[in-house]
């Protein structure tokens, strides 16, 4: 098969959600749909295991299973078109942390899910902000339909109000909670009807070729004339789909349905192959990579530990940009400058495909990896490439580091260090006095910091509480501003692990204000690995 056609067969994506909006429901579904259906249990096992203890060495055991659902790969047949599917795990809950932020940096589209009841909750707002920087489309699933909700109409509002994204309406529910009957197809002129039951798949469809059809008022009742006006209202208020707008994320295509009554998810999943679009172009610093060069190259998104503390082995999610990975071949790791050949990848499988031992643009690979590997790191067959978009992202949480045993110092430093290129935690180092303080998107990432350094680097510490809130990365073009800035904020200026200065605010509103009474620096929210 040609390269191109490998790559206009995938769909790389991750959801995007806030916590029970029913995301673990959700990829069950469409898991179950792709045929790997054995996988939907150990989805929802491993989430109820995390929500158990938040002791995350026992977390780390099950290593066997996160690493596996880190990327969920399946089959989906449309009619003759085959689709593979890539679903990449953006972790919620207590295991909220910059992973989650960088995963949606290696997709290439994805699904947000909203409680019909919440409209956009706050985590969504943030992993939004994320596909914003890449302009990453993005298809809507409003869930949980067989419970009251907000008024569809309204829910659209929120999003397009807190979110900023242009919102188009694929199907409509006809009523809600005890009432729901299910939705009307815009596009299709189809009636999907529903029944209440997680397994069920076939659920009754009408086609209705026309709204005033008789059909509706029995199947629909007083609902029918509900449908209609409703039609009527949207037909003047929201926009005709546009792939256009989708593909450039500023408008979302929106389905309605109910995740644990697998309702709507086929719909949806049909809709998401054929709209979403596959692996494109790649910004490298050099140059735009395309997929189907001839050339491998990947880069380095995630990096997972393994706690067995006898072997320090840890595996380097790679997300493939162009040509073919096979097993056991050579790449260059540019940043350190050699060569590495890579005979043990993880390759994510499809399940119908037992023995695939090569991947392609959109596709994972894990490598195992001691200690060489940074986040961000490129890896090519030959030309030296440095891919761009896989950012720090500034924290918004900190805690002082305070180290137990004052000899350890240097262990301290070491194991800081290596923990915040594996993106485990980000390192500051104080400006003044020289102190630890860690920033992370979650609070879990604190307690693996603190396990891992004594698991690993013989280093009992713990952590104080800090004033800090907000960090920024400062850069400027004047150069006498830029020092006139550090001398006067010396206290809240702080070097990470790359050496590059970040500015830590009490709060919002003061960086808001230091932002405005200092014009000539630039206030950075993420930065570039080095
Ligand atoms: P998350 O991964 O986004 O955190 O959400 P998850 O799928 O775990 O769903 C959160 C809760 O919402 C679960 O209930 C789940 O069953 C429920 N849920 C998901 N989809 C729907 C839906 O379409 N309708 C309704 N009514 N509920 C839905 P739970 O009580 O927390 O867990 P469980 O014991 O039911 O699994």
């Amino acid at each position: 098969m040609s390269l191109q056609s490998e790559i206009e067969k995938r769909r790389t994506f991750g959801i995007i959600s806030h916590p029970d909006a029913g995301k673990t429901t959700l990829t069950e579904k469409l898991l179950m749909f792709g045929g790997a259906i054995q996988m939907a249990g150990a989805v929802k096992a491993r989430k109820a295991s995390r929500h158990a203890t938040s002791d995350w060495m026992k977390i780390e055991q099950e290593r066997g299973i996160s690493v596996a659902s880190s990327v969920m790969k399946f089959n989906y047949k449309i009619d003759k078109r085959e689709f593979e599917v890539n679903l990449l795990d953006t972790p919620g809950h207590q295991d909220f942390s910059e992973d989650t932020y960088r995963v949606l940096t290696a997709v290439d589209s994805a699904m947000m899910v909203i409680d019909s009841a919440k409209g956009v909750e706050p985590q969504t707002e943030k992993l939004m902000e994320v596909c914003r920087m890449r302009n990453t489309p993005i298809v809507t699933f409003i869930n949980k339909l067989d419970r009251e909700g907000m008024e569809p109409l309204d829910i659209l509002a929120d999003i397009e109000e807190k979110l900023q994204i242009e919102c188009t309406p694929m199907t409509w529910p006809i009523g809600m909670g005890k009432s729901f009957k299910g939705v009307y197809n815009l596009y299709k002129k189809e009636l999907n009807l529903f029944a209440a039951g997680a397994e069920t798949r076939d659920f009754k469809t009408v086609h209705i070729e026309d709204l005033s059809d008789p059909k509706l008022d029995e199947l629909l009742g007083h609902q029918a004339q509900e449908l209609r006006e409703n039609i009527e209202l949207l037909e003047g208020a929201a926009d005709p789909f546009d792939l256009e707008h989708f593909l450039a994320g500023s408008q979302s295509p929106v389905f309605f349905g109910s995740a644990v009554n697998n309702f709507g998810v086929k719909e949806l999943l049909d809709a998401f192959c054929e709209l979403a679009p596959h692996p494109g172009p790649r910004e490298a610093m050099e140059r735009t990579v395309n997929p189907d060069e001839e050339q491998f190259s990947g880069f380095c998104f995630k990096i997972q530990a393994n706690m067995d503390p006898a072997h320090r082995d840890r595996i380097a999610f790679f997300r493939i940009c162009s040509g073919k990975f096979k097993k056991g071949m050579a790449v260059r790791h540019h940043r350190i400058a050699k060569d590495v050949k890579i005979p043990n990848a993880v390759i994510f499988m499809s399940q119908d495909r037992a023995h695939v031992e090569e991947a392609y643009a959109g596709d994972i690979i894990g490598i195992h990896n001691h200690g060489t590997i940074k986040i961000g790191d490129t890896f090519t067959t030959k030309e030296p490439l440095k891919f761009t978009g896989i950012p720090n992202f500034a924290p918004e949480l900190f805690r002082r580091v305070r180290l137990i045993d004052p000899m350890k110092r240097k262990q301290l430093h070491k194991g800081l260090v290596q923990l915040s290129e594996e993106g485990a935690v980000q390192v500051f180092k104080t400006n003044l006095g020289g102190d630890y303080i860690l920033g992370a998107v979650g609070v879990l990432q604190f307690d693996v910091t603190v396990a891992r350094l004594k698991a690993e680097y013989k280093v009992d510490a713990d952590y104080v509480a800090t004033d800090f809130q907000v960090a920024r990365w400062i850069t400027s073009d004047n150069e006498k501003k830029l020092a006139e800035f550090i001398r006067l904020f010396d206290s809240a200026l702080a070097e990470d692990a790359d050496g590059c200065l970040a500015y830590l605010a009490p709060s919002a509103w003061k960086l808001s204000y230091t932002e405005e009474q200092w014009p000539d620096i630039t206030f950075h929210k993420t930065r570039e690995h080095i």
